[in-house]
């Protein structure tokens, strides 16, 4: 079955708000947990504007599904990586003014670095996944850098316009046949809700998506065990 992380960062968001304990972060992944989920996502930002490093200690302490720690390639969150040992570290760009991670990550640029900071995390147990546009260069370079997976930006599908939609499809596709010819693992994200998922999720080879606005906004309406649940059942009817 395709697996599920659950991005629980904008919990973290709403109790930012306030800057007090409501709602709770662990009682958040503990639902996500018990609803069927396969693993937590949250992302430690520099500006640290919704996950806090004392949520990231207690996460780690008390998640029994896999913990996907997504972070930008910078020394201070990579110590804090290396200490904690999260079952995976997603590489992601990180712009201070954006909302959310607007592209991905530029690999081509920055091979040598990425393949530093590849090694470390392997050298600590920890495995790596690139947060990418879905580009044939881009996957390349993931491949010479020795990341574990890719993890692929599926915004421009989700944002598209009906006339687009076939067209980011196909890149999405093709990026991932590419990064499995590559040894490559497929993950895929951003934007992905459950009228969206099953195109995505119809893609030969994907491995997981990492999925947080849409769930967490369900779950203000439906409750988080059912809006994990609702997306679970997508990704279970696409792989029978
Ligand atoms: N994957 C990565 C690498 C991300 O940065 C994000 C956004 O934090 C997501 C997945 C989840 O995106 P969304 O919140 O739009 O579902």
């Amino acid at each position: 079955m395709i697996e599920l992380g659950v991005n629980i960062d904008h919990v973290a968001t709403l109790r930012e708000a306030r800057k007090g304990r409501e709602p709770d972060l662990v009682a958040a992944a503990k639902i996500c947990e018990i609803a069927g989920a396969h693993q937590i996502t949250i992302h430690l930002r520099q500006d640290r504007r919704h996950i806090q490093d004392r949520d990231v200690a207690q996460l780690i302490q008390v998640l029994q599904v896999r913990m996907n720690l997504e972070m930008a390639a910078v020394d201070e969150i990579v110590a804090i990586a290396l200490k904690t040992k999260p079952h995976t570290v997603c590489l992601v760009p990180e712009n201070r003014r954006e909302v959310t991670t607007e592209g991905g990550l530029d690999v081509v640029s920055q091979v040598e670095r990425l393949r530093d900071v590849t090694k470390q995390c392997h050298d600590a147990g920890i495995k790596v996944s690139l947060f990418i546009d879905p580009e044939i260069d881009q996957v390349d370079a993931s491949a010479e850098v020795g990341s574990d997976y890719i993890e692929l930006h599926t915004g421009a599908y989700a944002n598209a316009a009906d006339r687009e939609i076939v067209e980011e499809i196909n890149r999405i596709a093709q990026a991932a046949a590419r990064a499995i010819a590559n040894g490559l693992i497929f993950n895929a994200g951003h934007g992905l809700t459950v009228r969206n998922l099953l195109p995505i999720a119809s893609i030969p080879g994907l491995n997981e998506v990492n999925i947080g606005h849409s769930i967490i906004s369900r779950a203000v309406f439906i409750g988080l065990d059912a809006a994990v649940k609702e997306i679970l059942g997508v990704l279970k009817d696409c792989s029978s």
